[in-house]
C-alpha cells in the first residue's frame, strides 16, 4: 500500500494544506496509507485530531517521512533540503513553479522523483476535477473583489435612500479567465456595474452570460493568438493600443481587478503610471498578476500602496487567505490526480502511463530525466515580445 506524506507548508504566510480529513479518508479507502505532519492543517482550520480520526498517522519528525514515503502531496515547492531527502523513485505533486526551475529539477532528477507540476495540468474536461489552477483562481477572483470593496470609499450597489440615490460602483476587470469571471460574478452580486476586457473572442459570451459588459480588444492591431484556451503573449504594439483603449475606462472605474496572464510569461502591463494619474482618488486596483510582474504599474506583492489616493493592492497569495475552502478544494484536486495516476495501489511499483495526456502534460521529471525541458528553460522574467 503506497504511503502518502502531507508535510506542513514552509512558505512564509502559506496557510493551505494539501490534504484534509475528508481526502485522508477518501484516499485511505482507495488503499493509500496517509501520514500527516503535526500541525500541517492548523492554518487552514483542520486539527491534528481530525486527521487522526480520519485515519492518518501524525508525524512529529518530518525528516524521516520525507525519506521513506512513496508519495508526497504539497501546496508549494518544498525546500531543496526536503526534496533532496525524497525516497528514490517517489512521486511528488504540487504547485512546483516549474518555469526556470532548473535547480529544483536537478534535485528531483538526482532522486529519480516523478514530479507533477500542477500548473501544467492540461485544461481538458477529463482533468477538471484535478484542476488546482481553476479551484484556486476562483477563490482569488472572489477575494479580490471583497478586498476592493473593503478598501473602496463608495457603496457597491445602487441605493435609493431618503437622502437621495447612490449610483452603483463601476468595476473594470482585466482578463476573463477563471479568476476574472469569478470576480465579475462576485462584483455583480454586490451590485456593481462590471466591464471586462479580454483578448480571447470566446470570453465575450462568458462575460455577457454573467451580466458583464465586454470590452473587445482594439481592432487596429492583431489580437494575440490562442493555444489550448490560453492567450499567447501580445505584441508591444497591441498592448500600447489596449492601454489607450483602457485609459478612458480607468478614469471612470471605482475598482479594477487585474487578472490578465499569459502562462510562463511576464503578465501584460495594461495600466501604466499615466493611466493611474487619470484615476479617481478613492478608487482601488487589486492586481492578481502582481507576482508575474503585474498588470498594473506600481503594485507590489503582498502590500497596498497608496498612490495619490488610489489604493493599489498587490493581490498575491489570496487563496491562502481563504485557507479552509482553498485547502478543501485543492486537496480534492490532488486526491483526484493521485487516484488517476496510481489506480493500482496493490502494485509493487508505480506504473505511470506516460502516454496519458494528463500525465504527459504535467509530469515534470521522471526516472532521472526532465520531461518538459522547454518549460524549465523558460523564465517568467522574459519580456513580452
Ligand atoms: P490565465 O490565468 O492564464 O489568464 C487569465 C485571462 O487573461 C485569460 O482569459 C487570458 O485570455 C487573459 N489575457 C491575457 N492577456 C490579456 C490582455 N492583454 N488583455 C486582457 N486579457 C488578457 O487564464 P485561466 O483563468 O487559467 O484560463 C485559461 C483558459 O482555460 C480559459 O480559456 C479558460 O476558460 C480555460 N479553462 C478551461 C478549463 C477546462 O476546460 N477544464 C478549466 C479552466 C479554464
Amino acid at each position: 500500500m503506497p504511503d502518502v506524506f502531507i508535510p506542513r507548508e514552509e512558505r512564509h504566510g502559506e496557510k493551505r494544506v494539501a490534504a484534509t480529513p475528508e481526502t485522508v479518508k477518501r484516499l485511505s479507502t482507495k488503499g493509500f496509507t496517509l501520514h500527516v505532519e503535526q500541525g500541517a492543517g492548523v492554518g487552514a482550520g483542520y486539527a491534528d485530531a481530525d486527521y487522526a480520526a480520519a485515519g492518518a498517522a501524525l508525524i512529529g519528525e518530518p525528516e524521516r517521512a520525507w525519506a521513506s514515503t512513496d508519495v508526497v502531496l504539497c501546496v508549494n515547492t518544498p525546500p531543496a533540503e526536503s526534496l533532496g531527502r525524497l525516497k528514490a523513485g517517489a512521486l511528488l505533486a504540487g504547485l512546483l513553479s516549474p518555469y526556470g526551475a532548473e535547480p529544483m529539477v536537478q534535485t528531483l532528477n538526482s532522486r529519480g522523483v516523478s514530479a507533477f507540476a500542477l500548473e501544467l495540468l492540461p485544461r481538458i474536461s477529463r482533468a477538471q476535477s484535478m484542476d488546482v489552477l481553476s479551484s484556486q483562481a476562483n477563490i482569488a477572483g472572489y477575494k479580490a473583489v471583497l478586498l476592493a470593496a473593503a478598501a473602496l470609499d463608495r457603496y457597491m450597489p445602487m441605493l435609493m435612500t431618503a437622502a437621495g440615490t447612490i449610483q452603483p460602483a463601476r468595476a473594470l476587470i482585466l482578463g476573463a479567465g477563471v479568476a476574472g469571471l469569478q470576480a465579475l460574478a462576485t462584483a455583480r452580486r454586490l451590485g456593481a456595474v462590471v466591464y471586462v476586457s479580454d483578448v480571447r473572442a470566446a470570453a465575450k459570451e462568458q462575460v455577457e452570460s454573467l451580466g458583464g459588459r465586454f470590452l473587445a480588444p482594439p481592432e487596429q492591431q492583431e489580437a494575440p493568438a490562442e493555444s489550448g484556451g490560453y492567450a499567447k503573449a501580445a505584441s508591444e504594439a497591441f498592448l500600447a493600443a489596449q492601454r489607450q483603449q483602457l485609459a478612458e475606462q480607468l478614469a471612470q472605474a471605482d475598482m479594477v481587478i487585474c487578472t490578465a496572464q499569459v502562462p510562463g510569461r511576464r503578465a501584460p502591463l495594461l495600466i501604466d503610471e499615466s493611466m493611474l494619474d487619470g484615476m479617481r482618488p478613492g478608487s482601488v486596483v487589486v492586481d492578481l498578476a502582481v507576482a508575474q510582474g503585474g498588470n498594473c504599474a506600481c503594485t507590489q506583492p503582498g502590500t497596498t500602496v497608496d498612490r495619490n489616493g488610489v489604493q493599489l493592492v498587490g493581490g498575491d497569495g489570496l487563496p491562502s487567505s481563504v485557507a479552509n475552502h482553498a485547502s478543501a478544494l485543492y486537496a480534492r484536486n490532488l486526491a483526484a490526480l493521485l487516484e488517476h495516476v496510481v489506480s493500482d495501489t496493490a502494485a509493487e511499483a508505480f506504473a505511470l502511463d506516460l502516454e496519458d495526456p494528463i500525465v504527459a502534460g504535467c509530469l515534470l521529471t521522471h526516472g532521472g530525466a526532465c520531461r518538459l525541458p522547454e518549460i524549465v528553460s523558460t523564465t517568467i522574467k522574459e519580456v513580452v515580445s
